[in-house]
């Protein structure tokens, strides 16, 4: 029997390769527009899920998420979609449980007069304001929610390794191997995308619990692994599994 009056699980997907095939698994669909996004509403196995295809980026993952909690009051917001690689050791296929979400997009340069040029590698990271408890704190790491992660630990998967780590995000795609060695080194990164960091940001002001879950895509360190958005389906099947197990084990109930 289905259960429309529990709080939804919500997922996000930001491109149509990471939101359609999920969106074909809901029982019962009913599609909803705000503005730019629209929320496929239906049920898993007689839960309520939303699904949305977000839209790439901070600012829209951010905004879809704003509105899934003001409409929905949701039991809890799942990312998930591709990402780039940047632990040498991962590849296509893999998948990342983002423990850790680390801001990349915000930097404060030192002054360098005209004529000096740039140095990526001397850019701190202040991290966004966030008004915790009350209090406004610079925040550049979140976590992702770790009953999520627990139940997501013990998916079977066999097109890769599943992984806890560290996921980056901001809008920029990196190609840059020294910068990418760079973001490791200092700030831990396994891989780069660019939406967790804005939906854990309004999740975590909202007391939403979050989780940011991601396939490998592509990854510089390995030429022959360019971006193929065929792992967007691939992580939605891993997603599922993680959907199900939540509802069958009423984790966050
Ligand atoms: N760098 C940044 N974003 C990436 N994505 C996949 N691989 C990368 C990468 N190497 C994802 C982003 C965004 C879309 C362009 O693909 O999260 O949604």
């Amino acid at each position: 029997m289905a259960e429309a009056s529990k709080r939804p699980i919500v997922i996000l997907g930001p491109m149509e390769s990471e939101s359609a095939w999920l969106v074909d698994q809901l029982e019962n669909r009913q599609d909803k527009s705000v503005g730019a996004y629209t929320f496929r509403e239906g049920f898993i196995d007689g839960y309520p899920v939303v699904i949305c295809r977000c839209y790439i980026g901070v600012v829209n993952s951010a905004a879809a998420t704003a509105l899934v909690i003001e409409r929905y009051d949701p039991l809890c917001v799942i990312i998930q979609g591709t990402s780039g690689a940047h632990d040498p050791d991962l590849h296509q296929g893999d998948i990342v449980l983002g423990e850790s979400i680390v801001e990349l997009g915000s930097h404060y340069t030192k002054h360098r007069g005209k004529g000096e040029g740039s140095d990526i590698f001397g850019w701190t990271q202040p991290g966004a304001e966030m008004s915790i408890d009350g209090e406004l704190r610079r925040v550049s790491v979140l976590r992702s929610d770790s009953r999520i992660l627990s139940v997501a630990d013990n998916v079977p998967y066999t097109d890769g390794i599943v992984k806890r780590g560290t996921i980056g995000a901001a809008d920029i795609w990196n190609r840059e191997l020294d910068v990418i060695a760079h973001l490791r080194r200092n700030l831990g990164t396994d891989c780069e995308e660019m939406e967790g960091f804005g939906v854990a940001q309004v999740c975590s002001q909202s007391g939403v619990p979050c989780a940011d879950i991601r396939v490998i895509s592509n990854s510089e360190w390995h030429p022959q692994e360019e971006f193929n958005e065929k792992y967007g389906e691939q992580c939605q099947m891993f997603v599922l599994q993680v959907i199900r197990r939540l509802i069958a084990e009423g984790s966050l109930l």
